[in-house]
């Protein structure tokens, strides 16, 4: 029953270090299913969806542990190939397990996944993606069975660069026999930081960040030691907060190449953006102009996982701006707390029309999924008043402690314990 507690009206200033990217972390775990001896992950993140995903390895035979800020897994005794639907409904990342159990043992059984419930998240396209190589699937009662003891490489056709099953065909190549090639592939950094890990435990992997990539099947992967990208969706959360409360912060372990599309939106309209190396220095005076229109895409577009954010901060610039969201029809969840703070924002269909206001006012709003429930938070640190934001557990899926960054810059936030 935690709760953040935010009074709005800090500035902000200050260094913060980013932590690893979630969406980095959750598939290479599944993809060291694949490596048969110890794989060494720097910069272990304990976001919630992570610590869930290990459950999901120790389920299936691996064995974790953490030592220092690293996590060593030891892949060399795996003997389930199953995913209960109790341990998939945790987290999304259940589904591109089914590529690499299938890789290692050839066969797999996994329930239907969990997540954010932004739209319907079909998985069509990794089924169709598994049976271009071969695979039988079964659709019944909740779980896919997989038989793959037929794999072979192939040419799989996304109909649409869906991250997830780029994901998933990729690491069931890597095991199987002959060359697979995923034509349309999603683009996004943590495909290619995904290649860079198979490929230093023994994958022959190359065209990650491009739209073909091709996969060699190789015999067997063996240890490997490596170190995620950093967050680019936290990084961005960040970069939005400063914008809107003004101040001047520097974030170090960024990749500011992953963020081109925010920066190039905020970047002397919002505020000033200086990059150097791996650090962001975001200086702002506080509200400005809006930002006429933002259209969510695949990589490198504008991400969807910083639609929320980037409303929060639309709600108080000065003017009217649209918001399109392409990739998860029912994103728009966040929208009716933001109008409990006080924000004037329709919505119709994929589009949401914001008019800025100059001020929010706090209220009690509830955490609808992670990245909503992260723009809620950003609202309420400019809101007057106290914002108290519930069901923050869906924050806490790719936040390690929201509260803690942003207590660290300034903010006057922190978790209460409501019984
Ligand atoms: C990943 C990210 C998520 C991000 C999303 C889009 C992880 C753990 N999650 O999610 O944070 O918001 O990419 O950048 O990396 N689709 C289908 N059929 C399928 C699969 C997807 O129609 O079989 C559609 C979806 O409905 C959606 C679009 O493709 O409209 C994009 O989804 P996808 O890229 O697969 O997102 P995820 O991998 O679930």
């Amino acid at each position: 029953m935690d709760k953040i507690v935010v009074k709005g009206g800090n500035s902000l200033s200050g260094e913060l270090e980013v932590s690893s990217a979630k969406n980095s972390y959750l598939p290479i775990l599944a993809g060291a299913i694949l490596c048969s001896g110890e794989v060494i992950l720097h910069k272990y993140p304990k976001y919630d969806d992570v610590l869930n995903m290990i459950g999901i390895l120790e389920n299936l035979g691996g064995k974790s542990k953490v030592q220092g800020s690293s996590l060593i897994l030891d892949m060399t005794c795996l003997n389930g190939f199953e995913i209960p639907s109790n341990l998939a409904s945790l987290t999304r990342s259940s589904i591109f397990s089914l590529g690499s159990i299938l890789g290692r043992f050839k066969y797999a059984k996994v329930a239907y996944p969990g997540g954010c419930e932004i739209g319907a998240r079909p998985i069509d396209l990794h089924i169709k993606g598994l049976e271009a190589l071969n695979v039988k699937v079964i659709d019944r009662r909740g779980y896919l069975t997989c038989d793959g003891r037929n794999m072979r490489g192939g040419d799989v056709h996304l109909d649409f660069p869906s991250v997830g099953a780029t994901e998933n065909v990729m690491m069931a190549g890597v095991l199987t026999k002959g060359r697979t090639r995923i034509f349309n592939a999603a683009k996004e950094p943590e495909i290619v930081d995904l290649q860079n890990f198979l490929n230093k435990a023994g994958a022959k992997i190359r065209g990650a960040g491009t739209t073909t990539i091709v996969i060699d099947g190789v015999e067997k992967l063996g240890s490997v030691e490596y170190t995620p990208i950093s967050d680019r969706i936290i990084t961005g959360t960040y970069i939005i907060a400063t914008s809107m409360c003004g101040g001047d912060v520097t974030l170090t372990n960024t990749r500011p190449d992953h963020l081109q599309a925010l920066i190039s939106k905020l970047d002397n309209s919002c505020c000033k953006i200086k990059v150097k190396g791996d650090r962001i220095r975001v200086i702002s005076s506080g509200r400005h102009k809006s930002i006429n229109k933002i259209e969510t895409m695949p990589y490198p577009g504008f991400p969807t996982d910083l639609q929320p954010q980037i409303m929060a901060l639309e709600a108080i610039s000065n003017g009217t701006s649209v918001i399109v969201e392409n990739l998860f029809e029912t994103r728009f969840k966040h929208v009716s707390e933001l109008v409990k703070m006080g924000a004037q924002i329709l919505t119709e269909g994929r589009s949401a029309v914001i008019k800025g206001v100059e001020k929010l006012y706090g209220a009690e709003v509830a955490a609808t999924d992670l990245r909503g429930g992260a723009g809620l938070v950003l609202a309420g640190l400019v809101a007057d008043g106290y914002t108290v934001v519930s069901n923050i557990g869906q924050i806490k899926r790719g936040y390690e402690s929201i509260e803690t960054d942003l207590k660290k810059l300034g903010a006057d936030i922190r978790k209460v314990e409501f019984l």
